[in-house]
């Protein structure tokens, strides 16, 4: 396994999301969430989810906290469509506000499946979040109701998200070149 060493230039620092996390959580709280289940979807969204719940945490709210795997399919760094789950959450979610968390809103079919799933199971209220929304590449029809930042139609890594594998840990997000790539290599969770 190679460690990638190429440059990562940064869109969003740790300052500037340390602050959007806080409104965030201003907002969410302000939204009234009872008895509030929050579902971070892995991997992806593991570092801003964590964030987010101490944010909430300092906004007054006493959130449950639960995990849902999902896969997206990808072509390169292109969605296919077909979402999978890895590992469901355990939780019983009828009759509760349920806040989705994820990392990137892209094609939407991730959350759109996240979203249907909850609400199937019989959750009362399904908001969604989202550190990142890119705009261009909506596949199905869904808004999140938090967004962290409107993000360009590129692709990114750190701050959980990879690029096979790699600059989950960075604590910022970034823009990596990707010139030479082989572009099967990237995940999509
Ligand atoms: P969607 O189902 O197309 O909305 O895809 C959203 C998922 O794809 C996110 O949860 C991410 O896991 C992944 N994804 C989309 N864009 C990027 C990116 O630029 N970097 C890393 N992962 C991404
Ligand atoms: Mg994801």
């Amino acid at each position: 396994m190679t460690t990638p060493s190429r440059r990562v230039r940064v869109l969003f620092d740790e300052i500037a999301i340390a602050r959007r996390n806080e409104e965030l959580a201003g907002e969410i709280a302000a939204s009234r969430p009872e008895e509030l289940l929050v579902v971070a979807v892995l991997k992806g969204s593991f570092m801003f989810a964590a964030d987010l719940l101490r944010a909430l945490h300092r906004s007054g709210l006493s959130p449950q906290v639960e995990f849902v795997h999902l896969s997206s399919y990808r072509t390169g760094t292109v969605s296919t469509g077909q979402v999978e789950i890895l590992r469901d959450v355990q939780s019983e979610v009828r009759g509760r506000d349920v806040l989705l968390v994820d990392d990137i809103l892209e094609s939407g079919r991730t959350l759109v499946f996240a979203k249907d799933l909850l609400m199937a199971r019989g959750a009362k209220r399904v908001m969604t979040a989202v550190l990142l929304e890119k705009p261009g590449r909506r596949a199905v029809t869904i808004d999140a109701d938090f967004v962290g930042f409107q993000c360009p139609d590129a692709f990114v890594v750190g701050y959980g998200m990879d690029a096979a594998h790699a600059y989950r840990q960075l604590p910022f997000v970034g823009l990596v070149d990707f010139d030479n790539q082989e572009p099967d290599l990237f995940g999509g969770t």
